[in-house]
């Protein structure tokens, strides 16, 4: 027995991360591809005693995770989004829940665009076409796309990974709208030195107006299937829509009727509902014409996921020795510790 606190990690993370934890601590690490299964997950904790649960998004942090382990003390998401853990019961417990806010901004916001431009101008298409032999001649109609520069972009949510993705059409200019639950004033400011007139509108506004709508809300009660058959009606045969943010905050049902009756032009998706997306989804039928799909990469660049890994294991560190976390969750969403 070393005496020092067990750190279990559900997913085998990028070093430095792990090296940061091992100064203080043991570590238990599941190497499997996948994430563990939810009862292996609490059996897991239990065998190992574990003092922190080191998860990443594919996991589900609810009350019999917390209870796995009496030894449980803190929890750290190596994710932007907490919605996979439960903050109240975790409060309930006193156990503080850390995540890794900021850090993942600029790298999500690259990716958002890499969909948005792939589905303007069908570059997914345009690789299938060379590899599938159809490349015979240039053409004047083959794989006509449309423009992005000039277009109207509408970024639903101006957080962080909002701004960071609307600060990006500079390049472009596009006129950009935006919503969120009030108007973030220091946003639009920040935008304003890029030359972007950000304007605050409705939903529904923004809907009509965008030639590509890009989403960037954390999923809770209010975002939950925030795009359904109504929105995606407002957004127009020739709209895409990117989604860089949370599956369930579209319809999954509602987005393949509107892609079946050609009622939006195209949907470029990180993430999906489910997730991960089953091989034979209906939704897949789609691809590639009017889908773009990947498999939740957001945040996935080396720089990106190593201070991921280091965020998350600072906040363990912290919590560990009795010390506020650089990045509390719980703080965040203002349920009292
Ligand atoms: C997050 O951080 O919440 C992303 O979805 C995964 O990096």
């Amino acid at each position: 027995m070393t005496g020092r606190q067990t750190v279990y990690l559900t997913r085998d993370v990028p070093q430095e991360g792990i090296d940061r934890l091992e100064e203080e601590c043991e570590v238990v690490v599941w190497e499997e591809k996948t994430a563990p299964p939810h009862d292996t997950l609490v059996e897991e904790l239990a065998e190992c005693e574990a003092a922190a649960l080191f998860c990443t998004v594919s996991d589900v942090v609810d009350a019999e995770v917390l209870d796995a382990s009496p030894a449980l003390e803190v929890v750290g998401t190596m994710s932007v989004g907490y919605d996979h853990v439960d903050l109240e019961a975790a409060a309930e417990r006193d156990i503080p829940v850390g995540y890794t806010p900021g850090v993942l901004s600029e790298t999500t916001a690259d990716f958002g665009w890499a969909l948005l431009m792939a589905a303007a101008r069908r570059v997914t298409e345009a690789d299938h076409y060379v590899h599938d032999g159809e490349w015979e001649t240039w053409g004047p109609k083959i794989l006509l796309g449309r423009d992005v520069f000039d277009a109207t972009l509408g970024v639903v949510g101006l957080g962080s990974i909002g701004t960071a993705f609307a600060r990006r059409a500079a390049g472009f200019d596009m006129d950009v709208c935006y919503t969120a639950t009030e108007p973030k004033e220091e946003c639009e400011a920040e935008l304003a030195e890029y030359g972007i007139d950000a304007e605050f509108c409705e939903l529904d506004d923004l809907l009509e107006r965008s030639d590509y709508v890009s989403l960037h809300v954390p999923l809770d009660d209010e975002t939950a299937g925030l795009i359904g058959e109504h929105e995606l009606d407002l957004m127009g045969e020739d709209a895409v829509l990117v989604n860089t943010a949370r599956g369930e905050v579209v319809d999954t049902d509602a987005l393949e009727a509107a892609l079946e009756e050609d009622r939006i032009r195209h949907a470029a998706l990180d993430v999906t509902d489910p997730e991960p997306l089953p091989a034979d989804h209906s939704l897949l039928d789609y691809a590639p014409e009017k889908l773009t799909i990947a498999p939740h990469i957001g945040s996935a660049s080396v720089e990106t996921r190593t201070e991921m890994a280091v965020m998350t294991a600072d906040n363990i560190l912290a919590g560990l020795r009795g010390e506020p976390m650089p990045n509390s969750a719980t703080e965040n969403a203002g349920v009292e510790e």
